[in-house]
């Protein structure tokens, strides 16, 4: 394995034995809320800096951006952290969560690795040298459209500014497609893009946190990850579809009349 992803896999492994060891026992954690609908306990803090800590003692001069602790350091190498991706599912004690860890280069992404503790999943990739699921390589779906398509989604919960252009998105694309899911971790949810389990996924109001990992996982395994225009703003504006080559196209095409002008790409 690529020698940074190596770091990686270590820091998303002791982030996992720190959200296990409370996984189930919510009523014994501290939780705040940090705007509406967004929670936060000193598990997410905990795991975050025993990332940071490793990644600190291997790389100190890297730049980092974290969820819980913002920006560290300026640097032409950046690690995207959110040390526990589905903090509400975690908190009620729904199975459904993640670690993603990438790191970009100048801005192009390099290393990614989205860790599901439940499960023991890790999923990682590098530029270029494709996506793995533990040491099986990854493929997104082959799906040629919508008929027979599973896609995932994240309905918004904390901004409803976009909520009525959302609902729109979601009515087509259920007449469309075999059925939506929404699990509530997006880093899982690419990573299953990525693994062919989901055809496809959209979402919007992401931050890079979110899916940066997850992006290059699909992308390192065959699909195509864009905003929800079809360009390449994905990263910056958190609005984004992922998918196989041929069922993206067609997800751009029923999510794009659909997108309000004032919306960031
Ligand atoms: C959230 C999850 C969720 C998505 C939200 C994210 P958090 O992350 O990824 O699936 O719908 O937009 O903010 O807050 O649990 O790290
Ligand atoms: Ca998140
Ligand atoms: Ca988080």
């Amino acid at each position: 394995m690529n020698p940074t992803t190596t770091i990686a896999v270590r820091a998303a492994r002791q982030a996992g034995s720190i959200i296990m060891r409370s996984f189930g026992r919510a009523d014994t954690l501290t939780v705040s809320e940090k705007q509406s609908n967004d929670f936060v306990s000193e598990v997410d803090r905990n795991a975050e800096q025993a990332i940071i800590g490793v990644i600190r003692k291997a790389y100190p001069g890297h730049a980092i951006l974290a969820e819980e602790s913002g920006s560290h350091g300026k640097d032409e190498f950046l690690w995207i952290i959110d040390p526990l991706d589905g903090t509400t599912n975690y908190l009620h004690g729904f199975p459904q969560f993640s670690i993603s860890i990438a790191l970009s280069h100048r801005g192009k992404l390099e290393n990614a690795v989205v860790y599901d503790p439940l499960r023991d999943e890790m999923y990682t990739a590098a530029r270029g040298a494709g996506a793995l699921l533990n040491d099986r390589r990854l493929r997104v779906s082959e799906q040629k459209g919508f008929k027979g398509a599973l896609l995932g989604t994240g309905i918004p919960y904390r901004n409803q500014r976009y909520m009525d252009a959302y609902l729109a998105m979601l009515k087509d694309l259920a007449k469309e497609s075999a059925g939506i899911r929404r699990p509530g971790s997006a880093a899982l949810d690419f990573a299953y893009v990525a693994a062919g389990r989901l055809d496809g996924f959209w979402e919007l109001g992401l931050s890079a946190w979110d899916f940066a990992a997850g992006a290059l996982l699909v992308q390192e395994a065959g699909g195509v990850v864009s905003d929800i225009r079809g360009g390449s703003r994905h990263l910056e504006t958190g609005n984004v579809i992922a998918a196989g080559v041929r069922l993206h196209r067609e997800m751009v095409d029923v999510i794009r009349p659909h997108v309000p002008g004032d919306i960031a790409a």
